[in-house]
């Protein structure tokens, strides 16, 4: 069961930056007790897991966000640093690494003494289309898709999914509550899209079945990012979480 404070924390903060000066000064301007920190490719590319550690200590829980796809043995490695390195709250891997490589993810961390991050799976970037997958070989719709690879996460003990907007209603429909939808592509009315092409509010996002809303641009670019965090956290927080 999660707590309260816990419930209060379902928007995650994407770090799109390539310098460890705006993060900090980001930092600086928002609550570790309000929100959790992604942080991706760019940011660990530039800054690694020294940044990562940095951003810990300064009570932030944190997504590391970099889709690990390699054979069952080193991705398993991967996640074990991770966990045991860097101390992180969730992380992801590519569903399309197979079922032996999320079984070694899920199962990477069994006896080891440390906070178990809650592992993830990237089932079809929304940046494909159908004809994308075609030429990739998969003749099913990038909808069906999803479903598979989201379905496979499950059998394979992983704790969740990352799920567009759109994908989030029938997501919920398919799986059990437990399993847990992180969303990106949420905006609010009034926000600039920018390259998000399918978007949702925050409300909506939950009240279809969403657990964590990533949240970048609308915040990390906003004028006041206290406020703008603010709004996203008044948003969710009437909504009914995930009680696991
Ligand atoms: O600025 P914005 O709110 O669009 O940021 C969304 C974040 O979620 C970015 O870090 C982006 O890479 C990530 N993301 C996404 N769509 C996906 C997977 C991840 O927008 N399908």
């Amino acid at each position: 069961m999660r707590t309260a404070e816990e419930n209060h924390k379902r928007i995650i903060v994407a770090l799109d930056f390539a310098a460890e000066k705006e993060v900090l000064r980001l930092l600086d301007r928002i609550d570790p007790d309000n929100c959790r920190i992604k942080i991706g490719k760019e940011l660990f590319t530039s800054c690694g897991p020294a940044l990562v550690k940095k951003v810990g200590e300064r009570g932030f829980d944190i997504f590391l966000d970099l889709k690990f796809h390699d054979i069952p043995n080193t991705v398993a490695g991967a996640v074990r640093a991770a966990a045991l390195e860097l101390g992180v709250w969730m992380l992801n891997v590519h569903a399309s690494g197979g079922r032996a490589m999320l079984e070694a993810a899920a199962g990477a961390l069994a006896g080891a003494d440390c906070r178990r991050p809650h592992i993830i799976g990237v089932t079809v970037l929304t940046s494909l289309n159908d004809r994308d997958l075609s030429q990739l070989g998969v003749r099913d719709t990038s909808r069906e898709q999803v479903l598979r690879l989201a379905r496979l996460c499950h059998e394979a003990h992983l704790g969740g999914v990352v799920c567009s907007a759109g994908e989030v209603a029938t997501l919920r429909k398919k799986l059990p509550r437990k399993f847990l939808l992180v969303t990106p592509g949420i905006r609010r009315p009034g926000d600039v899209r920018g390259d998000q092409k399918r978007v949702m509010g925050p409300v909506e996002a939950v009240a279809a079945g969403a657990d964590y809303l990533v949240v970048g641009r609308p915040i990390t670019r906003a004028e006041n990012p206290r406020a703008a965090l603010a709004e996203f956290v008044s948003a969710v927080s009437g909504n009914s979480p995930n009680p696991y």
